[in-house]
């Protein structure tokens, strides 16, 4: 079998007993794609581990140009909507495709606000984890279990059920993520305050008490808003594949989202924020970062650079810039400049940049480099970090599962496979 020609209208493959067209579908942006579908009824599957080269769906949320470092949400460009927009505008545009009018973005934040608060038995779960219980176990655990609570709104074939479920998650990431925290720390859970923005009551119920509620700095809600939106949305990554994934078996959304926290989780992806604080952890002095440089280009050795490198940008991480500016704002504001671990990273940064072997295989800091410090810097417990990256990822997650379940064509997903194990054979005879 050999690809013969490429024609702008489609690609002609040569099967052994014939040959046939396959297609080729061009989007708004992007490379065009060879619409595969026809080869498995003529008895061929694709080989594509890690689908480095296959396009998993049509989508309009986002799009992202890995050489030119570019991402758009909705068509606008981050580094836009990082600057003059807010989450919860992100958040709607992401959900509904538009910017929203004033009277829009109001109706939207208020009926966002009338779901902040989550269930008081939900409360009796996070008491049967464990106190050291790592926060995403005990978010993949709350976050499937609103599913066995929200019974009103769990038809995804009715679109007002879509967007309830979609609002509920959105409102209760923060409450729930917070809580997480409260309990892992034995102190009181706090209460959402409606009168606060989005990233400013979430830093509320993370840092206030009951007897201690100071309103949170504006600067640092700001860097924390600016977090938010810059984790919204990546396209069909990982954990939105796996979103998408689940919800295509019919799964409810609150199921669907657990699903991507747990794929979040990884080091390879949204674990990457809290791997590369404990690499700075481990490095430990600027006179250590040689070594572990060392380490990083050794093949035999398993050590990478947390915070390096990415699947897709392979020039620079859009998202990198703008957090690299928000994380020097943050340490700024808050006199860290001279902190250990601070000046450790901007020296590993510095050194990474110029390194031959990252500078050759484009291995940048990426979001997570720079998100992981700020983090740290606002006071946010490492083991936090991914939490805090689901709540932002639940917007794009429940996104791309709406546009997904809407779809008129939408099918099971339900990969094939390569197998290279034991043709059949017989289970061995009695001695
Ligand atoms: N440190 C040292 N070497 C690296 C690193 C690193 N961080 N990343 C890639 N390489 C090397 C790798 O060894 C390979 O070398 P060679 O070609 O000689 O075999 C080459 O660069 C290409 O790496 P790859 O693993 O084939 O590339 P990939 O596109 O599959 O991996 C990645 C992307 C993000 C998994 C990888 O760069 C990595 O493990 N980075 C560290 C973890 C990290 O920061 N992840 C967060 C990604 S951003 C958050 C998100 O969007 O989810």
């Amino acid at each position: 079998m050999s690809v013969k020609s490429a024609k702008s209208e489609g690609v002609e493959l040569k099967l052994p007993n014939k040959t046939i067209e396959l297609p080729l579908r061009s989007g708004t942006l992007g490379p065009d794609v060879l619409d595969i579908k026809s080869l498995a009824p003529e008895g061929y599957f694709t080989y594509d581990p890690g689908f480095v080269s296959t396009a998993s769906c049509e989508s309009k949320i986002t799009y992202i140009d890995g050489d030119q470092g570019i991402l758009l949400y909705r068509g606008y460009p981050i580094e836009q909507l990082a600057e003059k927009s807010d989450f919860l505008e992100v958040a709607y545009l992401l959900l509904r495709g538009e910017l929203p009018t004033v009277p829009e973005k109001t109706e939207f934040v208020s009926t966002l606000k009338q779901h902040t608060l989550v269930h008081q038995q939900i409360f009796n779960f996070f008491n049967g984890f464990r106190r050291d219980a790592h926060p995403m176990a005990i978010m993949v655990g709350v976050v499937g279990a609103l599913s066995a609570f929200y019974h009103d709104a769990l038809d995804i074939n009715n679109p007002e059920h879509r967007e309830t479920a979609a609002l509920r998650l959105i409102a209760k990431m923060p409450t729930l993520a917070a809580m997480c925290y409260k309990y892992s720390v034995g102190l009181p859970f706090m209460y959402p305050q409606n009168d606060m923005g989005y990233a400013e009551n979430f830093l509320h119920m993370m840092f206030a008490t009951p007897s201690e509620t100071t309103k949170p700095n504006p600067i640092l809600s700001r860097a924390m808003d600016r977090i938010f939106i810059l984790h919204a949305d990546h396209e069909q990554n990982a954990s939105t594949s796996t979103v998408r994934l689940a919800g295509s078996t019919g799964a409810n959304p609150f199921a669907c989202i657990s699903a991507g926290i747990a794929a979040l989780w990884g080091p390879a992806h949204g674990g990457a924020n809290e791997a590369c604080l404990n690499m700075l952890h481990e490095i430990g002095d600027v006179s250590q970062i040689g070594k572990y440089i060392e380490k990083a280009k050794d093949k035999s050795d398993p050590f990478r650079l947390m915070g390096f490198g990415h699947r897709v940008y392979k020039n620079y991480d859009p998202r990198a810039k703008i957090m690299r500016e928000t994380c020097h704002e943050v340490l700024s504001e808050l006199g860290l400049e001279d902190n250990p671990l601070f000046k450790l990273a901007m020296a590993l940064e510095k050194i990474a940049l110029e390194d031959d072997y990252f500078v050759s295989k484009k291995l940048y800091p990426n979001v997570d480099f720079y998100s992981g410090i700020t983090l740290s810097a606002l006071g946010i417990p490492t083991a936090m970090f991914t939490v805090i990256f689901a709540l932002a990822r639940t917007v794009g997650w429940i996104s791309h599962w709406n546009e997904m379940v809407s779809a008129p064509d939408y099918k099971l997903g339900r990969p094939r496979q390569l197998y290279t194990g034991w043709p059949k054979r017989n289970y061995p005879a009695e001695s």
